[in-house]
């Protein structure tokens, strides 16, 4: 980094900036103590700070100070000053891997600024250290150089988001924090008014409805850095508190958004990366996506795809298949390459993880020669049935199949996971690539199999296909939306829509919902008023940063690539978040804890 800014009172150089051509200035360095050595006359030190680590070299001999006194007083993590002249390191000592390698500091001069107790764990030693207490001394697991390394890489990509949107006439609005509930699906994060006794404000899930009012403002192209707040239960790719890359636009449609989408990933991936992706990226259809890889986010980074085995099992004689067969289910599999080998413990294993994502289990087929497929069925079906299977799925002698038998939910889910599982055991999923795609027409609603009850798939705003809206009374299940995510190596990296803007249609969609007239006025009533005024065809999308900035680093915990993160608890440990309000302050806010045995 060149910038004279970078000179302060307390130094000439960074710790990372020294080089051969500097070789014979004096010069002054602030940093910490990160390693510490004692070679008969001389004493080593490696200073570091943001920018890199120097080596630092003080000579008994030549010493102005009184080099055992300081360097007995030394430990890790003080904060030394140093003055010194750059000199070549004696050959065979030069490091190629650090930046400052081929130079060391011989210093004349050393301050201690600032102690530190003995840090509770090693800075240069990520595996072996207990999570919970690298997050409780949050601050000091920062100072390590992997987490500053994700740090920066995540700053480059918001700088690059926020450059692109600049440059291509977007306006960076900010929309409020205390505000009324967002429906995102996920439970709100409340917060007591103390001047409205009873009432409440939420944390935005997300800043939908106000992005929304932005366009009937007709601010025409919105983008924000938006944090959001969802209380729901936490998985890895997920955080109560996160950060979303917030678009809106009008006068566009679907191309449009995905232009703009695209053409922000090329600038983040070749300015945080030096990557340069496709220009375009490939569209499933979420029909296709549950078709073929069982999930609205697929990894297509290999192959193993999902096939329909129905056809080969009419009458097969197994009741379990036959049974499902006649009540509309299917049989569905995988051909695995060259998995025959599997022990029957590695078939238990894959049955159990069928079962566990709510299928009844697996069927396996080891493909053999014509009539010889050893099978965990071949007790009940002839050997004919697996032989059509095998053909159907093109598999060769040596493969493993697997089969899940069910409705299309069931079995999606369970296949869905043995891909991921099978793509990843057998070293197939290649971690350089970079499979961006885009999933269209998602179905408008869900419905929830235990109560009937139809909810939005994205948010109630999101426009319907105008040719499905006559499916809305008949068959809702059925009508498609105008609603699309981007996914990366099978992460949903972003989702969005085109917005209804027509009041009449939004009605229907609420009817549909079962949002009474009176409910939708109370939890959206200033969005439709708003659309009372001319509101423009409009619509956006949301990408999450957090996850974008996972995958630009290659790692897999989010809480690496946020400065403060929560726990998988929701909890912060550093800090000690959530925690107890005294009564006086409840009092203040109108509630009462109600103790509950
Ligand atoms: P959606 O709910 O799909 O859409 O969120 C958009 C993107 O945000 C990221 N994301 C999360 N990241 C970390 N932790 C979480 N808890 C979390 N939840 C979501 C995902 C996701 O793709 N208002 C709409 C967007 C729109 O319609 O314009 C919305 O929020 O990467």
């Amino acid at each position: 980094m060149e910038s004279k800014l970078l000179q302060t009172h307390y130094r000439t150089s960074t710790c990372g900036e020294l080089r051969k051509e500097d070789i014979g200035r004096q010069v002054t360095l602030i940093g910490w103590v990160f390693r510490w050595r004692d070679h008969g006359g001389m004493v080593f030190i490696d200073m570091r700070d943001r920018y890199g680590v120097t080596q630092v070299v003080f000579d008994r001999k030549s010493a102005e100070q009184d080099i055992d006194d300081l360097a007995h007083r030394l430990r890790a993590e003080y904060v030394i000053q140093i003055r010194g002249k750059v000199r070549p390191r004696p050959a065979g000592t030069v490091n190629p891997n650090l930046s400052t390698g081929e130079i060391e500091i011989s210093a004349d001069h050393l301050e201690i600024l600032s102690e530190s107790d003995n840090p509770p764990f090693r800075l240069d030693d990520k595996g072996s250290v207990n999570e919970d207490l690298r997050l409780t001394y949050r601050y000091l697991d920062l100072r390590r150089e992997e987490l500053q390394k994700y740090l920066i890489i995540r700053h480059k990509a918001v700088t690059a988001t926020r450059n692109y949107f600049d440059r291509n006439g977007f306006l960076d609005i900010e929309t409020p924090i205390l505000c009324k509930p967002t429906p995102e699906g996920a439970r709100d994060f409340l917060v007591p008014a103390r001047l409205h006794p009873g009432k409440f404000y939420a944390l935005p899930q997300s800043p939908q409805l106000y992005k929304q009012l932005l366009m009937v403002s007709g601010f025409d192209r919105y983008y924000q850095i938006a944090r959001c707040f969802r209380d729901e239960d936490l998985r890895a790719d997920r955080q109560p508190e996160f950060t979303q890359i917030d678009v809106e636009m009008s006068f566009i449609v679907e191309d449009d958004i995905i232009r703009v989408v695209e053409g922000l990933l090329q600038a983040i991936f070749s300015e945080t990366l030096g990557i340069e992706i496709p220009a375009t990226f490939p569209r499933l259809s979420y029909d296709e996506a549950m078709e073929r890889f069982g999930i609205d986010r697929p990894d297509t980074r290999y192959g193993l795809e999902i096939q329909d085995f129905s056809a080969c099992f009419g009458n097969c004689g197994f009741r379990v298949f036959d049974s499902l067969l006649s009540t509309g289910g299917r049989i569905r599999g995988i051909v695995v390459p060259g998995a025959a080998r599997y022990s029957r413990k590695e078939l238990d294993d894959l049955n159990a993880l069928a079962a566990e994502m709510g299928s009844k289990g697996c069927v396996w087929q080891r493909v053999g020669k014509k009539g010889e497929h050893d099978s965990s069925i071949k007790n009940y079906v002839e050997q004919k049935f697996l032989d059509a299977a095998a053909e159907h799925g093109k598999a060769s002698a040596g493969d493993l199949i697997v089969y899940v038998g069910g409705t299309d939910g069931v079995t999606s889910k369970a296949l869905a996971r043995l891909r991921q599982f099978l793509g990843d055991k057998e070293g197939l999923i290649d971690k350089n690539r970079l499979d961006f795609l885009w999933v269209t027409d998602f179905p408008l609603f869900e419905r929830d199999p235990a109560s009937g009850a139809l909810s939005p798939a994205h948010h109630p705003f999101t426009s319907p296909r105008p040719e499905d809206l006559d499916k809305l009374t008949t068959s809702p299940e059925l009508v498609r939306s105008r609603a699309y995510d981007v996914v990366l190596n099978g992460n949903e990296i972003g989702g969005g829509s085109i917005r209804i803007h027509n009041r009449e249609v939004q009605r229907r969609i609420f009817t549909a919902l079962g949002i009474s007239d009176e409910d939708a006025e109370y939890k959206f009533g200033f969005l439709l008023k708003a659309f009372q005024f001319g509101p423009p065809p409009h619509g956006g999308i949301a990408l999450g940063v957090d996850r974008i900035a996972m995958l630009l680093t290659g790692t897999d915990s989010i809480r690496d690539v946020i400065a403060f993160p929560k726990t998988a608890k929701a909890s912060a440990l550093m800090e000690d978040s959530p925690s107890i309000v005294n009564e006086h302050e409840l009092l203040e806010l109108h509630i009462r804890r109600i103790v509950r045995s």
